[in-house]
């Protein structure tokens, strides 16, 4: 955990930055109480994720992977936005430039007020048409018709997400690379950092000069490299740097 001498060191790099970049995961949402993968309640410890999200699966069996997914997409629908995303929504405001970069599909930081966010894994209230490609956002649940089919064109809706064997878009990635690349500061929220190519970014960060900052109650791979670590929960952690900063900023304006 970082001592109080760290975290006032962290608070007057905060203040001279301009460019922040934010990596979160699975984790930053466990305490709105959706379930992470990997921790020993994780999803992975529970199904297989071969036979869920996999090009393969869905195309053996949409019906299944659509259960699936329609009830992720209803736990996620009754979950609210709690502390560490309501900072990172605030933070976008007092940042010159902050970006966040996510793995989660669950929305929760757009609903929180975020507005400048990479998707990586893509969103779970979209759906995408397996013929046309067309996007459409869906809120629908539980959904009517598994698997749902597209209004244009009657072919099979798939989730817009990534998933294992598949590629993540082109052009989302090299923006996350690039705001990596440039960031002066990047926290890195609640990931296990296993999962290629976003457990790449921190590491991109860092090579560029950027200090990195991770927020987990469990020490993860990335942990020998960082610069500050706060060894608990983002809806704590977040909002305990958030008041040392605001303290910081009335200090200074008196
Ligand atoms: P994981 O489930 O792998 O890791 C969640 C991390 O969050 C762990 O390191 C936990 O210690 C940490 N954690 C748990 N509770 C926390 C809390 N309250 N505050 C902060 N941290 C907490 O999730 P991800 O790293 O997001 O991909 O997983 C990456 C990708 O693997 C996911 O996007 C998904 C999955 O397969 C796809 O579906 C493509």
């Amino acid at each position: 955990m970082a001592t109080k001498l760290e975290t006032e060191t962290l608070i007057e790099v905060l203040r001279d930055a301009d460019r922040i970049a934010v990596l979160t995961g699975a984790g930053i949402s466990a305490e709105s109480g959706i379930p992470t993968f990997r921790d020993k309640n994780g999803l992975w410890k529970k199904f297989r994720p071969e036979e869920l999200a996999t090009p393969t699966a869905f195309n053996q069996n949409p019906r299944l992977v659509w259960e699936w997914y329609d009830w992720r997409r209803g736990i996620i629908a009754q979950k609210e936005p709690n502390p560490g995303h309501k900072v990172l929504a605030r933070w976008e405001k007092i940042f010159p430039a902050l970006s966040l970069i996510t793995q989660n599909i669950d929305g929760l930081h757009q609903k929180a007020g975020s507005r400048n966010i990479l998707e990586l894994h893509g969103n779970i209230w979209k759906l995408r048409c397996t013929k046309e490609g067309t996007i459409t956002e869906n809120y629908e649940t539980p959904l009517k018709d598994i698997p749902p089919l597209c209004s244009g064109c009657g072919a099979i809706l798939r989730p817009h997400v990534v998933w294992f064997g598949e590629s993540l878009s082109s052009t989302i990635l090299q923006k996350a690379f690039l705001l990596s690349s440039q960031c002066e500061v990047m926290f890195v929220v609640g990931t296990s950092a296993v999962v290629q190519p976003a457990a790449s970014l921190p590491f991109e960060a860092s090579e560029a000069g950027a200090k990195i900052v991770e927020i987990n109650p469990d020490p993860t791979p990335l942990s020998p490299y960082i610069d500050f670590s706060f060894r608990g929960k983002a809806g704590e952690i977040l909002p305990l740097i958030d008041k040392d900063l605001k303290r910081k900023s009335t200090a200074q304006k008196e």
